[in-house]
């Protein structure tokens, strides 16, 4: 879906495709040279559903063969508000003791998601968990969370787009907007 599917709905374009692909060759260039001489022990998990394009893209522009899994987490919570108390809905197919875990994430948005699941993670024994997102809130953080790749700082604004959704619409939006008011209100 292009940005004018969406008409008055979206409110603003913040990344096009071409800011956003090239940002994620970036980051995965900067991966790969991190990772050197550990490539064989590195592994990609992406966190459904949002993550699903942006892991798409990068995965892609790394300059080498890494494998993939993907976990699934509910969030307990009022309304689309994170509330930090994490359930997994579908857990990584990997054993992932001595890997390199790289999370690969859309949003992070209050910190709390990512913040379980990193600890969760590290609990199972890989070599070292490290996180790259696309989109990070830092204004909208409620608790740090060690992020080695952040792609863009955004303000504090409802996003669409690439991923995210509201109300599991919009998830296929080239791009990544900003909502319209009235469309949540
Ligand atoms: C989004 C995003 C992160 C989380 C970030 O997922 O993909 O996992 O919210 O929010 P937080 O930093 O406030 O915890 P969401 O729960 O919307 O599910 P989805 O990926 O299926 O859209």
């Amino acid at each position: 879906m292009d940005a004018e599917h969406m008409g008055a709905d979206l409110e603003n374009i913040l990344f096009t495709e071409e800011q956003i692909q090239q940002r994620l060759a970036e980051l995965a260039q900067e991966v790969w040279a991190d990772y050197e001489g550990e490539h064989d022990k590195l592994l990609l998990v992406g966190v459904l559903k949002g993550a699903v394009l942006v892991m798409a893209d990068f995965m892609r522009a790394l300059p080498g063969s890494a494998p993939v899994d993907f976990l699934a987490v509910s969030s307990y919570g009022s309304g689309t508000k994170s509330s930090g108390v994490v359930r997994i809905l579908k857990d990584l197919d990997t054993d992932i003791s001595g890997r390199h875990v790289l999370i690969v994430e859309d949003i992070i948005d209050s910190g709390l998601t990512l913040n379980w699941i990193r600890t969760n993670l590290e609990s199972r024994g890989p070599a070292s968990v490290e996180i790259c997102t696309l989109l990070r809130k830092p204004e909208a953080a409620k608790v740090h969370v060690e992020t080695k790749y952040v792609g863009f700082d955004i303000p504090p604004a409802f996003v669409v787009g690439y991923g995210l959704d509201y109300d599991e619409q919009y998830r296929n939006l080239r791009v990544i907007g900003t909502l319209a008011e009235h469309v949540y209100s």
